[in-house]
């Protein structure tokens, strides 16, 4: 779908907050189409939206200083989640039946959008990338409320696939879990690249070069993920030759108090926290 032809001077894209995750996805929509003379950006940064080329005049600081006669198609939440109850009310008179609103930030409920909006019906959808979406290799799930027409879920469902690869969920609370596993997992991706550094440099190699190898093999074993037919649990298995290194090594991380526990208990962590967040 060209979601860019969804948007024009008359019904613009309008994001709020656009900062690390609001510019990655408008830069995302501008190399696909997205004329940046139909954004708007509510932002108290001044530079925000500039890579994108939107214009000057386009950037406000707070919502009560765009055009009284502004009417968005869609609008684009993403401030951090302890920012969104001060931002709505200045929103709310956008909203209605006709408006979009893309909600990406953390444990902000529907609930709490709609009624921070002033309670008009409007068609809210949820959304949960990751930081990938910086290079367009996001994995994110959505979730839109019943209200939400067939053709604005067509609209997000293209505009997020831009940032990189979509799944939709049946239920909202699914979120916590989807935070927890793939919102926050590109840092545990990270960590275990520093892991592995540390693991190299303490058996003599260089640091750099402990980075080096540990880098690039994340980055290889996630491309042959990509590229094959063959799942994670046999790829492993076709690395593991019996009595060998790998064996060895694996004998260390799949004890019961292995890395299998560990995880599970550190995205047990990171659920618990998503919904207390959400209160
Ligand atoms: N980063 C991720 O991995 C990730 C993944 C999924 C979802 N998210 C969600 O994305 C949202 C944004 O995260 P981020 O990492 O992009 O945060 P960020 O870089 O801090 O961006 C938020 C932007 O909103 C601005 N802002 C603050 N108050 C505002 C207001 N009242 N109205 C409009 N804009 C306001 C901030 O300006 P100041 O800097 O001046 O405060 C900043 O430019 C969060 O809700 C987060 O849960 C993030």
């Amino acid at each position: 779908m060209d979601f860019a032809s969804a948007f024009s001077e008359d019904a613009p894209l309008l994001v709020v907050g656009c900062g690390k995750m609001g510019s990655a996805l408008l830069a995302g929509w501008r190399a696909r189409g997205l004329d940046p003379a139909h954004v708007w950006i509510v932002d108290p940064v001044p530079d925000a939206g500039r890579a994108s080329g939107v214009p000057r005049e386009h950037v406000v600081a707070d919502a009560g200083k765009l055009p009284k006669t502004l009417s968005p198609r869609l609008l684009l939440l993403a401030t951090k989640p302890q920012v969104v109850p001060d931002a709505l009310p200045g929103l709310a008179r956008f909203a209605g039946p006709g408006l979009i609103v893309l909600s990406i930030a953390a444990g902000t409920g529907m609930a709490e959008i709609a009624g921070g909006l002033g309670g008009a019906p409007t068609q809210i959808i949820r959304a949960m990338p990751n930081t990938p979406a910086a290079v367009g290799r996001a994995i994110t799930a959505i979730y839109a409320g019943p209200e939400v027409e067939a053709e604005s879920r067509i609209l997000v469902g293209a505009m997020m696939a831009a940032a990189g690869d979509v799944v939709w969920l049946a239920d909202e609370a699914d979120l916590h879990a989807v935070t927890a596993t793939s919102g926050s997992g590109p840092a545990y991706v990270f960590h275990l690249v520093e892991c592995l550094a540390a693991a190299g440099e303490d058996q003599g190699l260089a640091p750099e070069l402990a980075n080096k190898l540990a880098v690039q093999t994340i980055i290889g074993a996630a491309r042959l993920l990509e590229a094959g037919d063959e799942d994670a649990a046999t790829l492993r298995r076709n690395v593991t030759s019996p009595g060998g290194t790998t064996a060895a090594a694996l004998d260390v991380l799949m004890t019961e108090d292995g890395l299998a526990r560990l995880i599970t208990e550190a995205v047990r962590a990171a659920t618990r926290r998503s919904r207390e967040l959400a209160g």
